[in-house]
């Protein structure tokens, strides 16, 4: 599979129509596996528009929706929440993040995300080292509501990263 790494956003079919779920059944037939994919495509963004629509975000106005596809097939969607006490809000990333681990999925194969802005945009710093625990591969697909999108792969945009290997101990 041919993966873009851009760092500049193109157009793509804007977001909306039917709400689809019926990804698994045109992947198997044979020649048709980009079908899947593209319906795949289309409900994580559908997903993911539900959650933005759905976040909680007086003090920012930046809605985002973030849906997480493991790599057992599964959608885990989720909002940004943010609090008068602003530090205590979390991101839309780490909230799917860790309403994944709770349903005991623990590698993922994309995230799409869905914001407000006029551009997509990237997930945040700790966004990228929360995900990259679990999935250094993974990739990230950003897109906005009038249908502009940017994809990446997660370790290009957090390199040298810390990861469980950080902490093996080598000196004692
Ligand atoms: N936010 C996310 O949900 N994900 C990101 O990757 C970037 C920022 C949220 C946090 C805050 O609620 C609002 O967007 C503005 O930073």
């Amino acid at each position: 599979m041919v993966r873009h790494r851009v760092s500049r956003p193109w157009p793509v079919l804007p977001v909306g129509g039917e709400l689809l779920t019926v990804a698994g059944k045109a992947g198997k037939r044979p020649g048709m596996a980009h079908v899947g994919r593209d319906l795949q495509a289309r409900e994580l963004r559908e997903r993911a528009t539900a959650a933005m629509e759905q976040a909680y975000a007086p003090y920012s106005n930046f809605h985002v929706g973030a849906a997480l596809l493991g790599s057992d097939g599964s959608i885990t969607e989720a909002c940004n929440v943010e609090n008068a006490a602003f530090p205590a809000g979390t991101c839309a990333e780490r909230a799917a993040l860790a309403a994944a681990i709770a349903r005991g999925v623990r590698t993922f194969q994309s995230i799409t995300i869905v914001t407000s802005a006029e551009v997509p945009t990237p997930p945040c710093g700790m966004c990228r080292q929360a995900l990259i625990e679990f999935s250094p591969d993974l990739e990230i697909v950003s897109v906005t509501r009038s249908g502009q999108e940017a994809r990446w792969i997660l370790s290009d945009l957090l390199p040298f990263a810390f990861t469980p290997r950080s902490l093996d101990r080598t000196n004692d």
